[in-house]
């Protein structure tokens, strides 16, 4: 059951890195739910063709499953040429590839470093580049193509052991900014969603692996819970939809108001 109309990305064609993984797969289900031709790219062809026929099972759709590594920017104009010869072009990017591990600064390599920096904030700079041709075309054609970068909130009060998780995300955002400022004028919109915890999640599994790491957490989040990738997909499938269509440079925060938990007045402060 959804929200929303089942036809609203009837005739589009969306292109979503990561779509292998827990959060973006289940967008790849959403958007094939309302219509949308579905590419979904990651490093794991394996991984891909097993997401592809659950997403087609789920939905009826046709969803193409490309393999490719965000760090190299040949893999990526590769799935764009495939894209473009199955489909016949993009009119949605959605940036979901990620790779994460707690870790302290002190104990994190240069290489550590700057290996999620490659993946997540050069990653999303170069599928975005590398799909530039089409989303230009779809924005000339229908007056709405559209990006949704996958960020975070975690950078927003430097969690600790996720140095290089916050400065990545950090700059996944300062990007969706600058490419709504200079690609708006082709009917490219570009925005974020910024999930929290998400429930069953590859994320959530490696940054709150036990019941009680997961318990303390759930603590502090003002609607009381996880939230579920369906939020999550609901959010991206908003902001890629007309309804959406003034909306741009915009980061949706989605989250339970998990960042902004804030511990009260005191140990006696109660509701
Ligand atoms: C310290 C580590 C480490 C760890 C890796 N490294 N794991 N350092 N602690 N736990 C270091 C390695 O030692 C190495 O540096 C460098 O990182 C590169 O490691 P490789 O294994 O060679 O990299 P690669 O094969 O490219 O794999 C990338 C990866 C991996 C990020 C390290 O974990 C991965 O493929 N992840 C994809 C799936 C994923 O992370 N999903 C979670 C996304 S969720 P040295 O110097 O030793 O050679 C998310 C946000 C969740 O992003 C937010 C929740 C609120
Ligand atoms: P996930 O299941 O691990 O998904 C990450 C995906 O990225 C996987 O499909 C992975 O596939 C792919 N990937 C990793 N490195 C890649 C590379 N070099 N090239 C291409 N693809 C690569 O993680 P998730 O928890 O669903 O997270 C999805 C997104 O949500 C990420 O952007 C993450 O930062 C964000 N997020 C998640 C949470 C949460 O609670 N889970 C919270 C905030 C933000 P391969 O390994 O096969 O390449």
């Amino acid at each position: 059951m959804s929200i929303f109309k089942d036809d609203i990305l009837i005739g589009k064609v969306a292109v979503i890195t990561g779509g292998g993984g827990d959060i973006c797969k289940e967008i790849a289900t959403v958007f094939s739910a309302h219509g949308a031709r579905v590419v979904i790219t990651s490093r794991s062809q394996e991984r891909l063709d097993i997401a592809a026929a659950q997403i087609n099972d789920a939905t009826g759709g046709e969803a193409l499953a490309i393999a490719a590594d965000v760090r190299n920017y040949e893999e990526l104009q590769a799935v764009v040429a495939r894209t473009v010869e199955e489909f016949g072009g993009i009119d949605i990017l959605i940036n979901g590839a990620a790779g994460n591990f707690p870790a302290p600064i002190a104990a994190l390599s240069p290489k550590g470093f700057r290996t999620v920096i490659e993946i997540d904030l050069e990653g999303t700079y170069n599928m975005t580049r590398a799909c530039f041709d089409e989303l230009k075309k779809a924005g000339a054609d229908h007056g709405n193509a559209s990006i949704v970068n996958i960020t975070a909130t975690l950078q927003y009060v430097g969690t600790p052991f996720q140095a290089h998780v916050n400065a990545a995300k950090a700059g996944i955002d300062a990007l969706t900014r600058t490419v709504a400022n200079e690609w708006g004028a082709l009917n490219i919109r570009c925005n974020g969603v910024a999930p929290g915890p998400i429930d069953d999640t590859e994320g959530m599994r490696r940054l709150s692996p036990s019941a009680e790491s997961r318990q303390k957490y759930m603590n502090t989040i003002p609607l009381g819970r996880y939230g579920t990738k369906r939020e999550i997909s609901d959010a991206c499938l908003f902001l890629v939809s007309d309804a959406s269509r003034y909306t741009t440079g915009a980061i949706l925060v989605v989250d339970g108001g998990s960042w902004l938990y804030s511990p009260g007045l005191g140990p006696n402060a109660s509701i």
